[in-house]
C-alpha cells in the first residue's frame, strides 16, 4: 500500500533555539511543507524584531530544505491595532497560554475573558489574524480542559469575526465544542490519538508520553480519532512535537512534551490505514488546513508505504515516540 500526501502541514509544532533548534528544524523541513511554529522560547517571541531573527535562525537551520516556517507571536493583551498591522506581514497567528500553564508560559495571561483582551482581541479579528490558544484551566489536571470549553465558547461568541483554534485537544468536550460555532477549529496531535493517561501512568511512568494537556480516557481518545479519521472540516493536524533534552525528560521533575516530529507522517498513515480512512489523510494533514488558515503551501510530495521502519533510538539528545521501535510504515520519496 501506498500514499501521496501533498505537502503536509503541521500546524502546532515547537522548533526551540540554538542547538536543539539544529538537532529537530531539518526533521520537520524534511517531511512537511509548511509549519505553525510556537513562540515559547525564553523569553518568548513577543516583538516583531523576535519574531523576524527567530525566523532567519529557522532558515539557516533547515539547509537546503524547501520548508516555509509560518511565524506566531506570545500573546500579551497589549498588542493594539498599529502593532498588529505591522506584525502581520511576519506572522500567521498569535499562540495564547494561560500563565504558568506549560513548558515557557510563565508571561502568559492570567485572566482571560473578552472584557480583559478586548483591545487585542478585537484587532486580531478586524485584521484577520487568528488566535491560537492553550486551553486549560489551573484546576485538577484531567479536567483542565473540559474547565476551558466556556471560555473558548464567551471568547467564540464575543468575537464571531475572529478565527479561533483551541490547539491540541484531548478531550470528547473539546470536539463537541467545535460543532456549537462557526469560528471555533481544533488541532489533534498524533500521540493524542494513539494514547491514553493508561500509556503515561498506568503502568510504570513513561517520561517520554507525559505532555501538556495530559493524554485523558479512553473516550476522549475516540472521539479525538472519529474527528481525525472522519477528516472533520474543522480539525488540522498539529503534532505539538515539544523536543527536551533527555536528561529533562528522564529525570525527576519531567519536563512536558512529546517528540514526534520524524515519526509523524509514517505512523499516522499507518494509523488512517489501519482503520482503512487513508483517503481522508490528506484532508487531515492539509487541506484542511489550508482552507481554515486560507494558505497555499508550496508544493512537496511525500511518498509514504506500508514498508516497517526503525524508529531510531535517540535524535542527538533528544528522545522520540516509539524510540528503538519498528513501525508499520516509512516514508520512501519527497520531492
Ligand atoms: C510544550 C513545550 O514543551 O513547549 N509542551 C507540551 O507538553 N506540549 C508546550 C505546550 O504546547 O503545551
Ligand atoms: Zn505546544
Amino acid at each position: 500500500m501506498q500514499i501521496t500526501l501533498n505537502s503536509p502541514l503541521d500546524m502546532h509544532l515547537h522548533l526551540r533555539d540554538e542547538a536543539m533548534l539544529q538537532i529537530v528544524a531539518p526533521l520537520s523541513a524534511h517531511s512537511f511543507a509548511a509549519a505553525i511554529v510556537m513562540p515559547n522560547l525564553v523569553p518568548p517571541v513577543t516583538s516583531i524584531e523576535a519574531v523576524k531573527a527567530y525566523k532567519e535562525r529557522i532558515i539557516t537551520a533547515i539547509g537546503e530544505e524547501h520548508f516555509t516556517p509560518l511565524m506566531t507571536l506570545f500573546f500579551q493583551d497589549n498588542y493594539d491595532y498599529d502593532f498588529l498591522k505591522e506584525a502581520k506581514k511576519q506572522i500567521t497567528a498569535i499562540k495564547l497560554y494561560p500563565a504558568g500553564i506549560t513548558t515557557n508560559s510563565e508571561g502568559g495571561v492570567s485572566g482571560i475573558d473578552s472584557e480583559s483582551l478586548k483591545m487585542t482581541l478585537d484587532a486580531m479579528s478586524r485584521l484577520d489574524i487568528p488566535l491560537l490558544i492553550h486551553g486549560e484551566s489551573n484546576g485538577f489536571v484531567m479536567d483542565r480542559e473540559k474547565e476551558f470549553v466556556p471560555v473558548y465558547e464567551e471568547l467564540a461568541q464575543n468575537f464571531p469575526d475572529l478565527t479561533i483554534i483551541m490547539e491540541h485537544i484531548t478531550t470528547k468536550a473539546s470536539v463537541e465544542a467545535l460543532n456549537r460555532h462557526k469560528n471555533l477549529y481544533a488541532t489533534i496531535t498524533l500521540h493524542h490519538l494513539l494514547i491514553t493517561l493508561d500509556d503515561v501512568a498506568g503502568g510504570m511512568l513513561e517520561p517520554h508520553l507525559f505532555c501538556k494537556p495530559i493524554a485523558k480516557r479512553p473516550e476522549d481518545r475516540e472521539a479525538l480519532l472519529d474527528a481525525a479519521l472522519q477528516a472533520h472540516p474543522k480539525v488540522m493536524f498539529g503534532s505539538d512535537s515539544a523536543p527536551h533534552p533527555q536528561h529533562a525528560k528522564e529525570s525527576c521533575g519531567c519536563a512536558a512534551g512529546v517528540f514526534t516530529a520524524p515519526i509523524a507522517l509514517p505512523v499516522l498513515a499507518e494509523l488512517f490505514a489501519s482503520h482503512n480512512k487513508l483517503e481522508n489523510l490528506q484532508a487531515f494533514v492539509s487541506d484542511n488546513a489550508q482552507k481554515i488558515y486560507n494558505f497555499t503551501p508550496e508544493k512537496k510530495n511525500v511518498v509514504l508505504e506500508d514498508k516497517p521502519s526503525l524508529v531510531p533510538a535517540i535524535y542527538d539528545t533528544v528522545v522520540p515516540m516509539y524510540a528503538g521501535k519498528e513501525i508499520g510504515w516509512s516514508i520512501t520519496s519527497v520531492s
